[in-house]
């Protein structure tokens, strides 16, 4: 669950979407949304995944049916699994930048790299759609063979070893921006919340990311927890894995912004922040060009964990609904896919003139998935642990017993979630 939740989501994205909402009070919201609407919802999800012990689908069919006389629930899987494929659509392109990024930094493309020739570097790559579309290729790739192949232990034990060392490299990374870049203009920027500059809109990206990065919504969280043993803890393990997937995500803030505010970027500067400053740590740095490679290797394997994850649901529906290998239903939906993520390679540079709605057709695609579809469907599981299942079921699931935390779960669950969500939507399009 670990490896499904931090990935991208928390050193590509976070960092960028909170330069872009204006900082401190996004944060403050973010950090809000993890503890009192992601964490319930997580634990919600994980349970109904154990309750169920079934592919997502088949799993709210079936406790729909038994907790509520629905079959219709099954809705939230279907739509958890699109969600899901979106996602990889774009996420698949930007994990191939980091893979092209360790190879450039082997090369030594970043030695003496200042603030101009970071972005210099990341526009012309950028705009070379085909190279783009190949490193796509070759991430999307090495998904497919992992789900194909079904792997699941070798994968545990490396992201036990390999999540660690990302920290590691991670700090490493804040001490040197502390050292040589604007460290207090980023403590001031990023925990002293200026709530002028919160409108509808961030509140509602702030509450998408926070499902984004705890992979909430997409069924993926529920097919994980179909695996877990009868004795352990769900919301000891829901916990953990919040607290370490928020620290990541603060960690890759206070990593990137020093070097934003000490060579005057621009912290709005999109989808493109980790790419333009990082590579200035990694040319001033003693062995910037090994530490570089081995940072974007690390970031490609937390990426890659995470998109095994978003494609396995789709996989195990096609290989169950019509009877196929898992070689075929991986291939197959890999494919397609890869091929919808031309969308966003294209938004990079051919169509990059080309907006609309959001902006690209990147941007749309995101926002679609991430800032609409997630909190549907994070909505929908929450109203159903809460509200649906009944209360013998969801506290013999949790087996915290009936006291003070099982009740703050199902306050969160059945009101504060639901409610902060509905609100926030509603802001969000002018209503409130
Ligand atoms: N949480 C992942 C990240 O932060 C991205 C993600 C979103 C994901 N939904 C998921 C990963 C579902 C696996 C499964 O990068």
């Amino acid at each position: 669950m670990t490896g499904s939740a931090v990935g991208l989501g928390n050193i590509w994205k976070f960092p960028y979407i909170t330069g872009e909402n204006g900082g401190g009070a996004f944060v403050l919201l973010y950090l809000g949304c993890v503890f009192a609407v992601g964490l319930p919802i997580l634990v919600s999800e994980v349970l109904l995944g154990r309750r169920g012990r079934r592919n997502p689908i088949s799993t709210m069919e079936i406790l729909g049916q038994e907790e509520g006389g629905s079959r219709h629930w099954r809705v939230v899987g279907t739509l958890g699994m699109f969600a899901g494929l979106l996602i990889l659509s774009f996420y698949s392109v930007v994990a191939g930048w980091a893979l092209a990024y360790a190879l450039k930094s082997a090369l030594g493309a970043f030695a003496a790299t200042d603030a101009r020739t970071a972005a210099v570097e990341f526009f012309a790559f950028t705009s070379d759609w085909k190279l783009l579309l190949g490193w796509h290729a070759v991430f999307m790739a090495m998904t497919v063979f992992v789900v194909a192949a079904g792997v699941q232990h070798g994968l545990e034990r490396a992201v036990r070893v390999l999540m660690p060392l990302l920290v590691i490299m991670l700090l490493v990374l804040v001490v040197y921006s502390a050292r040589y870049g604007d460290f207090e203009e980023t403590l001031t920027y990023l925990f002293e919340p200026d709530f002028s500059e919160l409108s509808g809109e961030s509140m509602l990206i702030a509450l998408g990311h926070c499902f984004f990065t705890l992979s909430i919504g997409m069924g993926v969280v529920m097919a994980y927890g179909a695996y877990l043993p009868e004795g352990t803890s769900i919301v000891t393990s829901s916990l953990v894995v919040v607290l370490a997937d928020t620290a990541i995500a603060l960690l890759a803030g206070l990593a990137v912004f020093p070097l934003v505010f000490g060579n005057q970027l621009n912290p709005a500067e999109g989808p493109g922040l980790v790419f333009e400053t990082l590579p200035i740590a990694f040319g001033q740095l003693p062995a910037g060009a090994l530490f570089g490679t081995v940072f974007f290797l690390l970031l490609t394997f937390a990426g890659w964990t995470s998109a095994i994850g978003l494609l396995e649901p789709a996989v195990a529906w096609v290989v169950e609904k019509f009877q196929r290998s898992r070689v075929f239903g991986a291939v197959l939906i890999g494919f397609l896919t890869w091929l919808f993520g031309t969308t966003t390679v294209l938004s990079f540079n051919v169509l990059g003139d080309f907006k609309f709605g959001r902006g690209t057709l990147f941007h749309n695609i995101d926002f679609l998935a991430s800032y609409i579809l997630l909190p549907a469907c994070a909505l929908l599981i929450t109203v159903f642990a809460g509200w649906i299942m009944c209360r013998n079921s969801s506290s013999e699931e949790l087996a915290i017993g009936s006291g003070l935390l099982y009740k703050g779960w199902r306050l969160l669950s059945r009101v504060v979630a639901p409610v902060a969500i509905l609100v926030i939507a509603f802001r969000a399009v002018g209503l409130i």
